[in-house]
């Protein structure tokens, strides 16, 4: 009685492991992709359907480079126009690191 070659069992517990990326929470640029990016868009410039809706300016502007980090700070705590204030959403902490990634879409 030949017995046929029983198919290997090749069963790989192959979940795609690679694919968690580890994305710590509060470095700034989640909160800017969580919190901002929806308004004043990935770059920076307010090129979205929200920012343009809103009449968002960029942040590449000269009045915004320009303008101090206190100045950002404040507007992004207490809110600019129809722009959201995030005093109690977002830590100090969290808004200071937020406007050093402003700086950095300005560059
Ligand atoms: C719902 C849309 C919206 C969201 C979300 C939003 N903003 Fe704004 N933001 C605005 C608008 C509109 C203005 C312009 C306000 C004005 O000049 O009257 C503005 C202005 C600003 C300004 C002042 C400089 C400028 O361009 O006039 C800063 C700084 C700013 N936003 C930071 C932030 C940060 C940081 C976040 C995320 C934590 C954020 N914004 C989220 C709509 C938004």
């Amino acid at each position: 009685m030949a017995s046929k070659v029983k198919p290997g069992i090749l069963l790989v517990a192959f979940l795609a492991t690679c694919a968690a990326t580890p994305f710590a929470q509060n470095t700034a640029a989640a909160i800017y992709q969580s919190k901002c990016q929806m308004c004043h868009g990935a770059d920076g410039t307010g090129n979205t359907p929200a920012g343009k809706a809103m009449k968002v300016g960029s942040f590449k502007s000269p009045a915004v480079v320009k303008a101090t980090d206190a100045e950002l700070l404040a507007e992004t705590k207490n809110g600019k126009g129809r722009m959201p204030a995030y005093a109690s959403r977002l830590s100090d902490a969290q808004i200071h690191d937020v406007v050093g990634y402003i700086r950095k879409l300005q560059k």
